[in-house]
This record gives structure tokens, sequence and C-alpha cells, in this order.
């Protein structure tokens, strides 16, 4: 394990102003969201839509990394140059998706489990040749009736901290994600200590496995209310509740913790970063974001699978990147939205 290496990349993945784009969307996942534009999801419309995303310039300077999905790491640009070699070449680490989706939890209903780390090492290694710098591995905790249960957290984040560890061990960094599932009726108190129980036996597992901190990233959910909650947190709410959520479970060594959107929009997953780094409380790791879906809606929809509409859809992704970058300084504003 190169720890300085790792390190380096870690840092340079929460440098300042910068955060990560998450285009990791398996095939199916995929598919859904092209549905959505009404566009016909098979490997040449998701090459020319991810091809549109790694090339638009005035995103770059906001994006230090870029999540591809195992097939895009192989894909090039319609002239032939592959993507990992376009995104370095614009000042970007390529990273990638490592686990392989989720299963049902055996003998615990409505909850998932996720695999992936048969053979991992001789992936990443392969990875790695193809300019991989860091990795992701997403866990799911479902909140719910009597949910989640203690044997579906330890269970994810033991798989989490031995998929960190294989990582390290082939010089990737690896980003950790928890995510706590937006979905359901609970309130914000119950996502808070639900996200505490998930963050803490995380950090226990990847102690026990000597995972070094100081070469990861986090990936959480932020502390919000329940999509169905009848009583939504605003926004001071939310960003005092995750910051002191994570100041209580995260390792000061730690170098940054990059927020997924989860199904926010993508103008309250800016407000809500915008508003944690605009507390003015000094934090031992960096706030910075790796959205999909709040990156990537705006573009998505512009594009509409028209190449003629190449343009206005990198027009719509840098706007997104700009603004995120802006709130990794607690220096967005509103009317920033409509300057655009
Ligand atoms: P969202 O920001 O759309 O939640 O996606 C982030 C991600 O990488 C989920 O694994």
């Amino acid at each position: 394990m190169n720890r300085e290496r790792l390190e380096d990349v870690a840092n340079a993945m929460v440098a300042p102003g910068r955060g990560i784009l998450a285009m990791d969307e398996s095939n199916p996942t995929c598919k859904r969201r092209f549905d959505s534009i009404g566009v016909e999801a098979d490997e040449e419309s998701r090459r020319a839509y991810r091809e549109i995303l790694i090339t638009a310039k005035d995103s770059s300077e906001f994006l230090s990394g870029y999540i591809l999905f195992d097939e895009t790491i192989r894909q090039a640009t319609g002239d032939g140059r592959a993507f990992p070699e376009i995104i370095a070449s614009a000042g970007g680490i390529p990273g990638i998706k490592v686990d392989k989706g989720t299963l049902d939890m055996p003998g615990h209903p409505g909850e998932k489990f996720t695999q992936g780390l048969d053979g991992l090492g001789e992936r990443l290694i392969e990875y790695r040749e193809m300019g991989a710098g860091f990795a992701k591995w997403r866990a799911v905790i479902t909140i719910g009736d009597g949910l989640p249960s203690t044997a579906c957290i330890e269970a994810n984040m033991r798989s989490l901290a031995m998929y960190a560890s294989i990582c390290q061990d082939a010089d990737i960094v690896p980003i950790v994600e928890p995510e706590v599932l937006i979905d359901g009726s609970h309130d914000i108190t119950t996502c808070d200590s639900v996200t505490r129980k998930t963050i803490r036996s995380l950090y226990r597992a990847m102690a026990e496995q000597d995972v070094f901190i100081e070469g990861t990233i986090l990936k959480p959910s932020m502390v919000v209310s329940g999509t169905d909650c009848p009583q939504q947190a605003g926004v001071a709410e939310v960003a005092e509740r995750t910051i002191a959520c994570l100041k209580n479970s995260v390792p000061a060594a730690n170098p940054g913790i990059v927020f997924l959107s989860g199904g926010q929009t993508a103008v309250q997953s800016t407000v809500h970063l915008n508003a944690m780094n605009a507390m003015g409380v000094n934090l031992p790791w960096r706030l910075s974001f790796s959205y999909g879906r709040a990156l990537q809606e705006p573009a998505l929809k512009a594009w509409a699978g028209g190449a003629e509409n190449a343009a206005l859809a990198q027009a719509a992704l840098a706007l997104r990147a700009r603004l995120n970058g802006a709130a990794t300084r607690g220096e967005y504003s509103p009317d920033m939205e409509v300057a655009a």
C-alpha cells in the first residue's frame, strides 16, 4: 500500500471548490433515467450521453473526479479518445464503481445487502491500469417499521471495510458510501440516529480491518426528513443536524466527505451543501459533493437524446458544477441560479 499516493489522491478529490460527478449508473438505472426523457438506452446512447458529460469543458474546473461504470471506463469519444484519458487531460481523476449492486438481505425482508467482493482485487488492478485513481461501493440502509436491523448495518459496513482494504492494497482510494435512504415517512430525528449508528459501525469495521483512514473518502447521505414525512426540516436544521451527526461519528483523520444527493432536487442539494459550508464552524474534513442526479438531471433533460443539444446539456452541467463548487466554499447564493 502506497500511503502517500492514497493520501494525495484523496486530498485532490476534495480540493477546495471541487467535487465529484457520479455518472456510474448501472445499465438498468441508466435505462430508468433515459426512460424519463423518452430515449432508448443502449450501449451507443449511453456512450454518446456520457461523452457529453465528460467533454463539458466549463465543468471540469469544478469536478475533481468522475465515477464511471465498468462499461463507461472502457468507452471512448466519437473520435477515439478513451474516456479516462479525456478526464485526466482536463485535470480530473477517473473513478470506478466496483460494487455489483444489491441483493435482498437474507433473513431480513425489506433490507438490502451489497455484493461484489469476489475477484475485486483483480478487477481493481485492471481498472488502475486503465487510469482509475479511486473506486466507489454503495451500501443501502432502509428506514422503516423496525428497520434497519443491526444485522443489515453490520453486514454491509463490514463489506465496505473489506472493499476499502482491498482497494488500498491496489493503491486505489476507496469512496465508502453508506446511503441511508430518504424514502419513507420517518422524521429527521430518526434519520439522524440511523445515520449515526451506521457511520459509527462503518468506522468501527474499518478500524478492525486496519483501513488507512487518511486514504479514504466518505460519501454519506445528508440528515434529512423522509420524503413522506409531514414535517419537512428546513435548510438550517438539515445543515446543523448533518454536521453534528458527522462530527459525532467521523474521525478527524478522514480527509473529506462528499455527499450523495439521494433524491433531493438539484437546487436543494446545492443549498444544503452551501449551508453547511457557510456555518463557519471549524471542521476537520472538507465537505463537498459527489452528486449523480443533482448534477445530471438538468443536463439529461437538455440533451433529450439529441446530438444537436450537446452544448445546452454541457451548459446545464457546467452551471450545476459551478454552483456546487461555490457551495463547497459557502459562497453560493440563489441569485447565481438566474445569472447563468
Ligand atoms: P445521487 O446523487 O443521484 O444519489 O447518486 C449518487 C451516487 O453515486 C449513488 O450511488
